[in-house]
């Protein structure tokens, strides 16, 4: 049977695609970022995953306003980036799993999570970009699974049903009949609000108290509604449902997580930024 190696999360913010592209890594506004990466990669070089599941949050790229699936699950052998007008060089195609997707797909159908399947599937920034940060270097090495939550357009599932979903998709990658190694990681968060009276919004004590209970009370945030969480960590700080689904993975699949690492960085951007890596022991 397959195994789920561990979980990782980070921001997704378009600018650092073009830090990265102008190779300004070391600059002082993106390094205390930057910095983030480097323990964790040498853990990820030890581990070699295969596959990773990634819960993410389609901007109006694939999905728009007309059409809003809650949750959808790529089934494609390949996953076309595009810009969805952000100005950001697009990378190269990735490479899909499409067993595992039809398994995860089918197991999560199973235990009532009725997702929109999506045999062709274009990924935008919060897809792309976690990759390039956690492997820079030439073309992705993992093959991916994209699992797209809403957190654009209301209404919104809620922490307790992201945290569920999460539970089902580990049990999924568990039962996949396979010898290959997976991960799960979530793109987006922490807190940021774009637009409205409280744009350029950010609320350190929480995220910092968000990012300990994934690690020592990981359904604590399960406790908040939607909204709550909108008034708490700004309009598109809700991405941190992306944090909760894949911390959900970890607790169906094993009975702890060891921190490998985790940073947090205020601001890049509009965005409160954190990255973490979590090993299922
Ligand atoms: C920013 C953050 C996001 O999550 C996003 O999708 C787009 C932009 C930002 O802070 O600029
Ligand atoms: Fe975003």
């Amino acid at each position: 049977m397959a195994q789920l190696i561990g979980g990782l999360g980070t921001s997704h913010i378009p600018a650092i695609g073009n830090a990265i592209h102008k190779g300004l890594q070391n600059e002082p506004y993106w390094k205390p970022f930057f910095d983030g990466f480097p323990p964790i990669r040498h853990w990820l070089g030890e581990k070699k995953p295969d596959v990773v599941v990634m819960f993410y949050n389609d901007h109006g790229l694939n999905f728009f306003l007309d059409k809003m699936p809650t949750f959808a699950v790529g089934a494609a052998a390949q996953y076309h980036n595009a810009d969805e007008g952000w100005g950001i060089p697009t990378l190269a195609p990735l490479a899909g799993e499409v067993d595992l997707s039809w398994h995860l797909i089918h197991t999560l159908v199973e235990q009532e999570f009725d997702v929109v399947t999506c045999q062709e599937m274009l990924v935008d920034h919060a897809c792309t970009l976690p990759l390039k940060l956690f492997w820079p270097e030439g073309d992705c090495p993992v093959a991916v699974v994209p699992v797209c939550i809403n957190t654009v357009q209301f209404p919104l599932p809620s922490a307790k049903r992201c945290y569920a979903l999460g539970k089902a998709v580990g049990q999924a990658i568990q039962s996949w009949d396979s010898t290959k190694k997976v991960a799960v990681m979530a793109s987006g968060g922490l807190s940021h609000q774009l637009d409205g009276e409280r744009a350029g919004f950010i609320n350190k004590a929480f995220d910092l108290q968000f990012i300990e209970s994934l690690t020592s009370n990981p359904e604590w945030a399960t406790q908040f509604s939607v909204h709550e969480l909108v008034e708490k960590t700004g309009t598109q700080g809700v991405e941190l449902l992306m944090w909760l689904a894949m911390r959900g993975a970890l607790s169906a699949a094993a009975p702890g997580v060891r921190r490998v690492h985790s940073n947090y960085h205020i601001p890049i951007s509009n965005t409160a930024t954190a990255v973490m890596a979590l090993e299922a022991v």
